[in-house]
This record gives C-alpha cells, structure tokens and sequence, in this order.
C-alpha cells in the first residue's frame, strides 16, 4: 500500500473521536502543507525525508481526544512507549517505508505553538510551521472570537487584541522556517491588522459568517 493510505488507515478511527476542529480533515491538510514546506526546506538543503515528514504530519494531533494540553506528549509515548501501537509503527510501518521512528515521535512532541526549546530536527519544525496553516487574517479573527469571547465581542477589542499579537512586533512567534517560506503572505497580513478601515471590513466579515 502507498504510504499516504497506510497512514490514513493507521489515524482514521484515532482523529474520528477528537474535538470537531481536529479531525482527519486537519491531518490531510497538515500532511499536505508539510510536503510544501519540505520541499521548500530541502532546496534550502535541509535534506528531510518526505516520508517522516507525512508520518510525523499525520500523527501529530492523534490524541486531542485525551485533552489538548498534553496531546504532544501522549502522542510521542502512544508512537515510542513500546506498546501495541508503538510496535505497530515501528516494526511494520519505519521497516516498510524507511521511517526512523526518532524524527517523528519527535515532531508530534514538538509541534505545539508553546514549545519553545530546540527542534530534534527539521521534520518537526516542518510539521510544527504547516500546523499553523498559511497567514489568513480571517481564520485570526474567527479563532479570536471563538477561543476568547464566544463570538461576543465589538470590534475594538477584537482588532486590539489581533494586532497585539499577530501585528509587526506582536507577540506570537513563528518558527524561522515559516517566517522565510510565507514571508510576503505573512508581510500583506500585518499590513491589512496596521489599517483600521480594513481591520473593520474584516471584522464585518467574519462576524457575517460565524
Ligand atoms: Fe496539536
Ligand atoms: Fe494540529
């Protein structure tokens, strides 16, 4: 079998059973976006293996179910504690498709947004960037007024609290791989957070489609 339906066997019933926003969907997007941004990293000679990089991908939210909080490290023991699953992963599918157990165990234990130590390797700062997702100013402001306010909140608040974080000089941090590869994405957003007006069409916007 093809790798990439291995692994979508081996997740389905796992991501089945997580919270609405971490479903397979997440995974599919999350592998695709890191086979990008692998192949961005590898002519810049980073040399990562595709295959790590779509297992780390696929396995890295495999179990929200247990509670966000300590998902990455559930996940790296669920992949190295020597139990069933582990056995399955690294006897059957690292054999067969030439994966070292390491570099993905390590991405899914790193991929978090809070993680802030150094990357095992570049698969897991692969995997922690296309976790992100590309710059886009609407899904920011649907996460800040999901996450914070319930969807309850005016347009001040909302906008301040974007540019406080996501704005030039803002407080959330992006890995170095993910500043290089969506640079003029990322560029174009902070321009559109510094302009009131269209900060205010936006937020119409996205008030319009919650
Ligand atoms: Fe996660
Ligand atoms: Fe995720």
């Amino acid at each position: 079998m093809h790798l990439h339906d291995t692994l979508i066997t081996l997740i389905r019933p796992f991501y089945a059973i997580n919270d609405p926003a971490h479903q397979l969907d997440h995974a599919i997007e999350v592998m695709t976006e890191s086979i990008q941004l692998a192949g961005s990293a590898n002519r810049e000679g980073a040399g990562v293996r595709l295959s790590e990089v779509a297992a780390a991908a696929a396995f890295h939210d495999i179990l929200v179910s247990n509670g966000r909080e300590h998902h990455h490290l559930d996940g790296y023991n669920l992949l190295m504690d020597g139990g069933p699953f582990s056995i399955l992963f690294t006897d059957i599918l690292c054999k067969d498709y030439d994966i070292r157990p390491e570099p993905v165990a390590h991405a899914v234990l790193e991929h978090r947004a809070s993680y802030d130590g150094e990357y095992y390797s570049a698969v897991s700062e692969i995997v922690s960037s296309a976790d992100r997702g590309r710059p886009n100013l609407l899904k920011v402001f649907q996460r800040t007024m999901a996450n914070d306010y319930n969807g309850k909140i005016s347009s001040p608040v909302v906008t301040g609290d974007i540019r406080k974080k996501w704005g030039k000089g803002g407080y959330a941090r992006y890995p170095a791989l993910y500043q290089r590869h969506y640079a003029a994405e990322l560029s174009a957003m902070q321009d559109t957070i510094a302009d009131p007006y269209k900060m205010e069409i936006m937020y119409e916007a996205a008030v319009s489609i919650i």
